[in-house]
């Protein structure tokens, strides 16, 4: 957790003026415990929310005009007008919140004030635990606060997802928004991604933990990879709607249903990626009544089976996140490991004993290094709660 003293000594130091106005906002990153690719598919997901993330910083000013600086990016303070603000890709990480504040008034939300804003972000960059997402829903729930709205944190997460897909151009589904907005301690989100129905699980994992390890391989292809992804299941719809007419989405079939009708998928490739949806979904229900009835051993050999239909079916990891998975199921001790988010980098969760973390740590580092040469590094998660005023 950020040390909130120190930042607001960096607030006034860039910005001038008195500390008495600053109010401070946080929003965690998530991370996915099972349910990958299938949001933008209509069909479960169940992330939880992490207990670090993005602290926000933010005080009115009278003139107009954004000011934005981050901890992560010291040597700048970046100003705008607060009308008709656009991506420029030159504005880099600065065009999350000019897509909020943008996103908000065209919502029809009075945003009366400028103001400057410092973040502090604990979440790398590109490792899958959405820090977008995090800096896109701690904005906009602080500015809701701040102007005195009222807040819906379901629709805070559809007005930031429609940010990231329609101002930053990223064509991301709901999940990382949700699980940010929503989460609550201790509880992952079962979150149907077609309703926006939503049931907060307590996750009650005993004495395993979830680790995460980040391969620091830096994700290259992942925006067009997400892209050609997404339009091979619109064609899967697309082939299956001369058996299922009005079928939406890969999400509303049942894997009966699928099954039945896979051979309308001609394109062998569609039909992987099509399969990997439709059984993904099934992992995530049977995986949510595993956890249910308190049985981990089942939950995580449904992680280890998401993360091989990942490699094998949809092919979004890669070389690194096979070797840490891989090499993670060879500890004593580890209940499952899976890649977790977009994949083509970023990181992967495992399900591990509290006994054998060390031992983890130590076995997959070590072999991680020397099969890939890069150094990974490992978070134990507790899970946290969804964005909040500190
Ligand atoms: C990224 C996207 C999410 C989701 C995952 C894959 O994190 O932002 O919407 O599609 O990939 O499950």
């Amino acid at each position: 957790m950020a040390d909130l003293k120190e930042l607001q000594g960096k607030f006034l130091e860039l910005f001038g003026g008195s500390a008495d106005d600053i109010e401070t906002y946080f929003t965690p990153g998530r991370v996915n415990l099972i349910g990958e690719h299938t949001d933008y598919n209509g069909g479960y997901v169940f992330p939880a929310a992490l207990t670090f993330g993005t602290t926000m910083l933010i005080r009115a000013r009278d003139d107009g005009r954004l000011g934005l600086a981050s901890t992560n990016f010291p040597d700048e303070v970046k100003h705008f007008s607060m009308e008709g603000l656009v991506y420029d890709e030159g504005d880099g990480w600065a065009n999350y919140p000019k897509g909020v504040v943008d996103g908000l008034k065209k919502a029809g939300f009075a945003i009366r004030s400028g103001y400057d804003i410092l973040y502090h972000g604990e979440i790398p960059n590109g490792s899958g635990l959405s820090s977008s997402a995090s800096i896109e829903v701690v904005t906009g729930y602080g500015l809701l606060s701040i102007e005195g709205h009222e807040i819906d944190r379901v629709k805070l997460s559809v007005l930031a997802q429609k940010v990231e897909n329609e101002f930053v151009g990223v064509n991301c589904g709901i999940m990382d928004q949700f699980a940010v907005a929503n989460g609550k301690k201790d509880h992952a989100i079962l979150l149907m991604c077609d309703t926006l129905e939503y049931d907060l699980v307590p996750f009650n994992s005993g004495e395993y933990k979830i680790v995460i390890s980040n391969t620091h391989k830096r994700r290259g292809l992942v925006d067009s990879e997400y892209n050609t992804r997404r339009a091979q299941c619109e064609q899967a719809v697309a082939d299956l709607r001369a058996a299922v007419p009005g079928l939406n989405l890969l999400g509303e079939l049942s894997l009966d249903q699928f099954e039945a009708h896979a051979k309308l998928i001609k394109d062998e490739t569609v039909l992987r990626r099509a399969r990997h949806v439709v059984e993904e979904i099934d992992r995530v229900k049977q995986a949510v009544a595993r956890l249910r009835a308190d049985d981990l051993e089942s939950f995580g050999k449904l992680m280890d089976g998401s993360h091989d239909s990942l490699r094998d079916l949809y092919e979004v990891s890669c070389f690194e996140l096979d070797v840490l998975v891989e090499e993670a199921r060879r500890v004593p001790g580890v209940l499952g490991s899976r890649m977790t988010g977009a994949g083509f980098g970023g990181c992967t969760v495992s399900l591990v004993h509290e006994d054998s973390i060390g031992l983890f740590r130590e076995r997959v580092g070590a072999a991680y290094k020397e099969r890939t040469g890069l150094e990974a590094s490992f978070y134990v998660a507790d899970i946290g709660d969804g964005a909040k005023k500190l």
